[in-house]
Order: structure tokens, then sequence, then C-alpha cells
């Protein structure tokens, strides 16, 4: 594709400010790199858009698509990862004192019925979008649900049994074109349909929620908001540490992500293979190579560190392609994030990884406590996920596996926000799944996540 290849030779050669790296790698930042025109900085190095550095404006993933002048890119915003980040937001907030659309009280305040009268009173009222990136998403209960919900406990009044507030982040619209589930619970994804109207369903949907529009958009309109979503790729490009990611013959950044397909790692394969070239690197004292190879030491950790998934609801209770059900399964990072080097699930396939029960740390989510009709079995969690839509009661906490291409662009992470970094991710897993991560292992493994 002519346009990538000459965005990705704008991007090697001149975007970042350091004007010392070649394609082989073999000389080494000597200043710490700038984004430029069209790039972004993160915490841990800089993040780019292709096809095009800036999206086109002109699209009406830009307009205002329903009645209260909020657009897709209100909360879905391109310099900030295709999402929003608390950063972004708190400056949003104070340049417009928050009266930006993304704080209308329909959604982006922790509950509509709290006053919004002063300063004050309008920041603590978004607190969770403020602080997580945290949008409220009201979703009915089915009339068919297998459960009831016996309680909510909201600490911001938003306690209605029947239409239950669980507060979610920000999607990024980017990468979409390697989704198999659209949403975090996966409400908007046709099964035996094409994504194409899985997400012209979900921009139709969006527009009378998010948006509150009265009307339909016309499909010509949201079929181009749709285009752009799905034709958009992000990944970082340069790490702070280790400089261009597509030195020294690793294959990061932009350049090859539109040609990965949705194929999955197979049996016994690494799901990510982009720095394979640095996993072999060592002993250095140049601390560009070093920052290389600890990165290729973490993709390794992702692909072949033993894991023992267990408790997992939607793949330790249902038959695995060997046809026998696994209680206790020894795994990998990519038996669920199987999309080569993209991170996604390859199929229709939404678990219960344990986010929605942890408790304490949530203080300032809802309880929510669902109840299983035939059995009285009740579990608390702060979202029931994809129970939600299904009226499922063994869908309870389930939600979809991301795509992990632009992590570092859009913090915090999990459907909830819990995880600040990349560093708070790996140590959730490194519990939750007896990782038994040494403190460089942990290190490395994040590195590498924010390397994608
Ligand atoms: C008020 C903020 C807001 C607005 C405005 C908004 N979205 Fe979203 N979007 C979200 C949230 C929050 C989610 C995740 C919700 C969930 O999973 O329950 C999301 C999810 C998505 C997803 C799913 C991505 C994935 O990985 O599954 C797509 C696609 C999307 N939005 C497109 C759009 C489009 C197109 C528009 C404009 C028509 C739009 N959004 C407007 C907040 C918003
Ligand atoms: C059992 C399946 C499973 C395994 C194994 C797994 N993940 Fe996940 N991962 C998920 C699901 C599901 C989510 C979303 C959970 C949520 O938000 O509640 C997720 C979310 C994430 C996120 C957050 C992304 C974002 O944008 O918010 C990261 C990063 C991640 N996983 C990395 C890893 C790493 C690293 C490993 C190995 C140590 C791993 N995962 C192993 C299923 C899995």
């Amino acid at each position: 594709m002519p346009t990538l290849n000459r965005v990705k030779a704008r991007l090697s050669a001149v975007a970042f400010g350091i004007s010392m790296i070649t394609a082989a790698g073999a000389q080494v930042a000597s200043t710490a790199p700038t984004a430029a025109n069209g790039t972004f900085a993160d915490r841990s190095g800089i993040w780019g858009n292709a096809p095009a550095a800036r999206p086109d404006t002109t699209n009406p993933f830009f307009k205002a698509l329903g009645s209260n002048g909020r657009s897709c890119a209100t909360c879905h915003a391109p310099n900030d990862g295709w999402s929003v980040s608390p950063g972004g937001l708190l400056k949003r907030f104070s340049n417009t004192s928050g009266f930006d659309p993304i704080f209308l009280p329909l959604d982006g305040t922790n509950c509509p019925t709290l006053p919004l009268d002063t300063l004050a009173h309008r920041q603590t009222a978004s607190s969770l979008l403020l602080s997580r990136g945290l949008i409220r998403v009201e979703l009915p209960v089915p009339a068919s649900a297998d459960y009831t919900i016996s309680a909510v406990s909201n600490p911001y009044g938003c306690s209605s049994t029947s239409a239950i507030s669980v507060y979610r982040r920000i999607l990024a619209t980017t990468n979409l074109a390697f989704l198999s589930d659209v949403m975090w619970d996966g409400r908007e994804t046709l099964v035996s349909g094409a994504l194409t109207d899985s997400l012209v369903n979900q921009a139709n949907d969006a527009v009378h929620g998010h948006a509150a529009g009265t009307t339909a958009a016309a499909p010509s309109v949201i079929g181009s908001a749709v285009g752009l979503e799905l034709l958009q790729y992000t990944a970082q490009i340069v790490d702070t540490a280790a400089g261009a990611l597509d030195a020294n013959g690793a294959v990061g950044g932009l350049g090859a992500l539109s040609r990965i397909g949705l194929a999955a790692a197979a049996p016994g394969q690494p799901a990510f293979t982009l720095y394979a070239n640095w996993e072999t690197l060592s002993g250095t004292s140049d601390p560009a190579v070093a920052a290389r190879a600890s990165i290729g030491r973490g993709e390794r950790i992702f692909n072949s560190r033993p894991m023992t998934i267990a408790g997992v609801a939607g793949l330790n209770d249902v038959a695995s392609t060997d046809g026998q059900v696994h209680k206790v399964l020894i795994g990998t990072c990519g038996t669920c994030h199987n999309v080569v080097n993209v991170g996604t699930h390859n199929s229709h396939f939404l678990v219960d990884e344990g986010q929605a029960r942890i408790i304490p740390k949530n203080v300032d989510l809802p309880l929510i406590t669902v109840v299983q009709k035939s059995t009285g079995v009740r579990v608390q969690v702060t979202d029931p996920g994809a129970a939600l839509t299904s009226g499922r009661f063994v869908d309870v906490g389930k939600f979809k596996v991301p795509g992990l291409r632009g992590f570092a662009a859009h913090p915090p992470y999990f459907h909830n926000g819990s995880a600040k970094s990349a560093a708070d991710v790996v140590a959730f897993y490194n519990t939750r799944f007896n990782l038994n991560l040494s403190v460089q292992e942990a290190t490395d493994l994040a590195n590498f996540l924010n390397a994608l």
C-alpha cells in the first residue's frame, strides 16, 4: 500500500527527532525522542496512526450526529489513543469548566441526578470519568434473565435493580479490523454476521445513546464513520529507552500492522513475533540495546511463561478443542490473546478472569448482587458483564479479550480502568494466575506491553 509505505518512511526517517536511528538500528538515540506532526507522546515513548498520521476530520466520525453536541471523537479522541485518558480529560475539564460535552450528565457523570451547579460539584460528579476514563453505561436486566439483581449499592445514587449502571472504559476505535467481539461484553457482536454489520449497529446505537440522537443518521453517514474506524491502525512506534521499534530486525511499530490478519497462533507457537530478533540480544553496556533485550524477554514471557489458568468461566468450564473440559489449564498469555501480533481472540470468546470480582480495590464502583433463580447462588460483582445482555447467570463477569496494539496510548486498563499502568496489569496477572515473575521479569513483560 503506497500510502502506508510513505507514512512509514516518514515516520522512520524524520518524525521522532532521533536522527541517528538507521534501519539496522546500529546507532542509538542521542536525545530523547519527541513526538512530531501526527505522532503523540505517551509515558513510554511515541505512538502513531496509519494509514494517515492525521485522520480526515471532515468524516462524520468528527461531526455531532445526535442532539447534544457530541461526536464519536468526543469520546474516541484521536490524540488520546482513540479513547480518553485522565490527563487529556483533566485538561478538557479545566479548559471548559466542566462543560465539554463528554461530561454531560447523560453518561459522563457517575449518575445523572448528581448536582452540577458549581465547578466543584461538576468535578465530583464526573470523578470516575476524570480519574479512570469510565463512562456510565445503563443496561436493562433482560426480561428472560435466569437471575435477579437483588441489590445494587451505588455510591452515586444510580441504584436501580432493573436498569443497571455499570462504568466502563471507552474502548479505542482503532485496530478494529482485528475484533471478533464488539464492546467489552460483546453485546454488539453479530456472531454470524460480518464485522462491518456489527460496527454499523454499534454506531447507530452510539448515535441514539451517547449522542442522544432522536432520528437515525443516514446509512451513508454511519457507513463513512465505520469506514474510518475500520481502516484505522495505531501502534507504539518509538520506545524512549529502546528507540525505534522496527530497528535491529524487529517489526514493531505501524509498518506491518494493517497486513496482519485474524490468524490465531497454532498450539505451541508464539502469539507475538514482533521482537523475535530482540529476544536473543544480551550482554551489552549500551542502554538502548539493553532496553531492546528487555522488550524481547518480555515478548518471550508473554508467549511461553506457563500460567495456571483455573476458575475462568468461559474457558475452564467449557469443552476445549480436544473435546475435554479442563478445570485447570496450563496456558500462556497467548491462550486468550491469540491473534498473532495483535492480541485479540480469533473468535467470539467472553471469559471471566475476575476483574469485576475484585471488590476491595474498587470501592468507588457499585456493588451489584446477582442471584441465580434456580439455585439461589449469589455473587457480588462491580459489573455483571455479559450476563446483562445474555440474561444468563453463567455469563456474570465475562468480558471480551481486548487487543493489545497501541496499548501505551490509552491508559488506564481493563474494563473498569483498575490498572493505571503496564506494571499494574502485570501485577494483576502475576497474582491471579500464579506466574511467579521475578521483579526483572515483571519489568520485562511491562516493557513489552508498552512497546506494542
Ligand atoms: C459518551 C462517550 C462515547 C461516545 C460519544 C461514543 N462512544 Fe463509542 N464507546 C464508548 C464506550 C464507553 C464504549 C465501551 C462500552 C462498553 O463496552 O460497554 C464504546 C465502544 C465503542 C466501540 C467498540 C470497540 C470495541 O473494541 O469493541 C466502537 C466501535 C465505538 N464505540 C464507536 C463509536 C462511534 C462510531 C461513535 C459515534 C457514532 C461513538 N462510539 C460514540 C463511549 C462513547
Ligand atoms: C483467560 C484468558 C486470558 C489470559 C490467559 C490472559 N488474558 Fe489478558 N485479558 C483477558 C480479558 C478477558 C481481558 C479483559 C478483562 C477485563 O477488562 O475485565 C484482558 C485484558 C488484558 C489487558 C488490558 C488491555 C486494555 O486495553 O485494557 C492486558 C494488557 C492484558 N490482558 C494482558 C495480558 C497478559 C500480559 C497476559 C499474560 C500474563 C494475559 N493478558 C493473559 C483475557 C486473558
